[in-house]
């Protein structure tokens, strides 16, 4: 496995994606070694006869043959599996974050305390502007759960309160997290049909986790993680089965290391105007 030291690059915090099954890069890797997981792994919706609204039009739920269900106990003993293994290679303060819908967050949540970690908060993403529900049979979905959770008893774990936080005490960030879906300038690299926004893993990266940190993601998809953990100047590595996601992580962690020397560039101007 690779030490820190190799994960520097121009003298910052680097990142590193392996094209690889979660379960077994993790197994490769030492106990209590990564300070946060953040995991957005298959929600098992993909189906024959799901269907939603996409651009006004009804079109059918289908992510990938990775999010078909293998049947509920099946998708249990998946989420039983990585979650051991993530709370293995966490560090004993550190902390995971899992997101997911009702198709998998209850599995998840079951899996993590029956593993003796501790749910911290259960946070409500809330979308300002979901798809309609299409046969008008249920409530339109306009939320997912994002499990944030410590290793369980005796862990302290890190919460940069003043941070996340205004200095006003009346306003504190809540447990409900209003943020739009991905803009279309973090989807320039490529195609990922479950990308996440760069402004919510960045918020919880930023409340969990320090400059320096080490973060995790078994489940890399399109990069998101990996691009909000150098934003952060956190190292970063990640695993992704699927060969074209894991080329997109990559280029986006190129990208996201090109911004940085751009960004050195406005701050050096700012400093001399
Ligand atoms: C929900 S997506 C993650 C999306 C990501 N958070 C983003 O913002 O782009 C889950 C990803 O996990 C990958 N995957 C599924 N099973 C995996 C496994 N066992 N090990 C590693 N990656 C896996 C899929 O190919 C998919 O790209």
């Amino acid at each position: 496995m690779v030490a820190l030291r190799e994960l520097e690059s121009h003298g910052e915090p680097g990142a590193l994606v392996y094209l690889s099954d979660c379960v077994e890069l993790m197994r490769m890797m030492p106990a209590g070694s990564v300070d946060a997981v953040f995991a957005d792994p298959p929600y098992r919706l993909s189906t024959e006869r799901g269907i939603t609204v996409k651009g006004g039009r009804l079109a059918p739920v289908d992510k990938g043959h990775w999010d078909r269900s293998m049947g509920f106990e099946e998708d249990h003993r998946f989420n039983l599996r990585w979650l051991r293994e993530a709370r293995r290679v966490l560090k004993p303060d550190g902390t995971i974050w899992v997101t997911g819908t009702h198709h998998i967050i209850f599995s998840i949540g079951f899996a993590l305390q029956t593993l003796g970690s501790r749910i911290i908060n259960s946070v409500a993403w809330e979308k300002p502007d979901p798809p309609p529900n299409a046969l008008h049979t249920a409530f339109t979905h306009a939320h997912e759960t994002i499990i944030w959770a410590s290793r369980g008893k005796g862990a302290r774990h890190t919460f940069n309160y003043d941070l996340i936080n205004s200095p006003d005490p009346a306003s504190q960030v809540s447990s409900v997290w209003r943020i739009h879906a991905v803009p279309k300038r973090e989807k320039m690299h490529g195609y990922h049909p479950t990308q996440k926004p760069l402004r919510l893993v960045r918020r919880a990266l930023l409340a969990s986790t320090g400059e320096g940190d080490l973060i995790f993601d078994p489940f890399c998809g399109s990069g998101t993680t990996a691009v909000a953990a150098k934003e952060l100047d956190r190292f970063f590595v990640g695993a992704e089965l699927e060969r074209e996601y894991a080329e997109l992580t990559a280029r986006r962690i190129m990208a996201a290391e090109r911004g940085g020397v751009l960004r050195e560039i406005s701050e050096t101007l700012w400093d001399g105007a």
